[in-house]
């Protein structure tokens, strides 16, 4: 399994939920979700325990799922109350739920074993649901595995080649980075300072800045799931305040939850909020047609190379080089988190 279990996920975001049955997979494990009439996210396994029919393709009732074969009827914590033609219900009559929290915009998902879920554990992209920033978002299908997405977020140098008349410059290339690990905490900083720069269109049209700018792209990922890349562009030489005010230089928030679908697929989630142009529409619609079409360009990218990868012989071996630091820390820290998920919850002390 190179999935790591017992970790929160991003499942959708909040608007996507309402009070219908919504079917997406989550680490190999389909899941059913609907908001209740009180307006809280329940996410079931979609599988009925009397002949396996997926609970998304039944009906709600309120807040109960009728199975759409044969009538089972599951209550919000999965318990099975009703089933047809008798009144015993048998025992075992349940469905796995899943431990649920909305934050940030995003729906959270627990999975793994339900009494190591801790809320606090969750990291937070709190410009998402903050007044201050406008934000745009989506979420892409990839078919390819989720390590793949990771690599290419964690090296920004790619944004020259496979991004070039987006959002990549030849200096973002030709800047080298800083990594730095936190393993206590597990979160991986790589950053890159570009004190004179090129103004890609993304940032030309949005923040009108003519001439070269001063970008600097500040990634932090806290495995498994949530990426987020802090981006600071301004005129050519105008930093930040002595006091830390940056009343001169634009913000982007460029967030990414990293989901796998299966061993082999990845739900791309991607949102990029400013605190810039709020109330404009026009820059909201060019930021999320142009963040849009370079997610794209990733997505054809990586699911080329799933197939290649799919089809190497075994024992091939990469090359790596200092662009990749970032990348071979996070593939560290993931194998660890995967091996730990998979050992048995520690025996309480005796
Ligand atoms: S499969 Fe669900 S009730 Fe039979
Ligand atoms: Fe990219």
């Amino acid at each position: 399994m190179t999935f790591a279990r017992n970790q929160w996920y991003v499942a959708a975001y909040g608007r996507e939920i309402e009070h219908e049955l919504f079917a997406r997979t989550i680490l190999g494990e389909p899941l059913v979700f609907y908001r209740s009439e009180a307006g809280e996210v329940v996410a079931l396994a979609d599988r009925c325990v009397h002949r396996r029919y997926p609970l998304s393709e039944s009906r709600l009732v309120g807040d109960t799922i009728v199975c759409g074969y044969h009538g089972f009827a599951y209550d919000k914590a999965g318990t099975c109350v009703a089933v047809p033609g008798q009144a015993r219900i048998p025992r075992t009559a349940r469905v796995p739920s899943y431990p649920v929290v909305e934050q940030d915009s995003f729906v959270w998902v627990w999975i793994g074993e339900r009494d190591r879920a801790d809320q606090a554990l969750i990291p937070r992209a709190p410009w998402l649901a903050d007044p201050a920033y406008t934000t745009v978002c989506g979420m892409e299908p990839l078919a390819a595995r989720y390590e793949l997405l990771v690599d290419n977020l964690m090296d920004l140098s790619h944004e020259t080649y496979l991004h070039g008349g987006y959002i990549g410059t030849p200096e973002v290339a030709n800047t080298p980075i800083t990594t730095e690990v936190d393993e206590d905490n597990r979160i991986i900083y790589v950053s890159r300072h570009m004190a004179d720069a090129a103004c890609p269109p993304f940032y030309a049209k949005s923040t009108g800045i003519e001439g070269r700018i001063t970008r600097w792209q500040d990634i932090e990922y806290h495995p498994p799931c949530l990426y987020l890349l802090h981006s600071r562009v301004a005129p050519v030489g105008v930093l930040p305040e002595a006091d830390g005010s940056d009343p001169h230089g634009f913000h982007v928030e460029v967030v990414y939850a990293i989901t796998p679908e299966t061993e082999h697929s990845t739900h791309d989630f991607w949102a990029v909020a400013r605190d810039f142009a709020l109330d404009d529409r026009g820059v909201s619609d060019f930021l999320r047609d142009s963040n849009r079409t370079v997610v794209l360009q990733d997505v054809t990218a990586l699911d080329v190379l799933e197939r290649v990868i799919q089809a190497e012989p075994r024992g091939y071996r990469e090359l790596s080089i200092n662009i990749d630091t970032g990348g071979l820390a996070a593939r560290r820290i993931l194998k660890r988190m995967v091996a730990e998920a998979d050992e048995p919850a520690k025996a309480p002390a005796t």
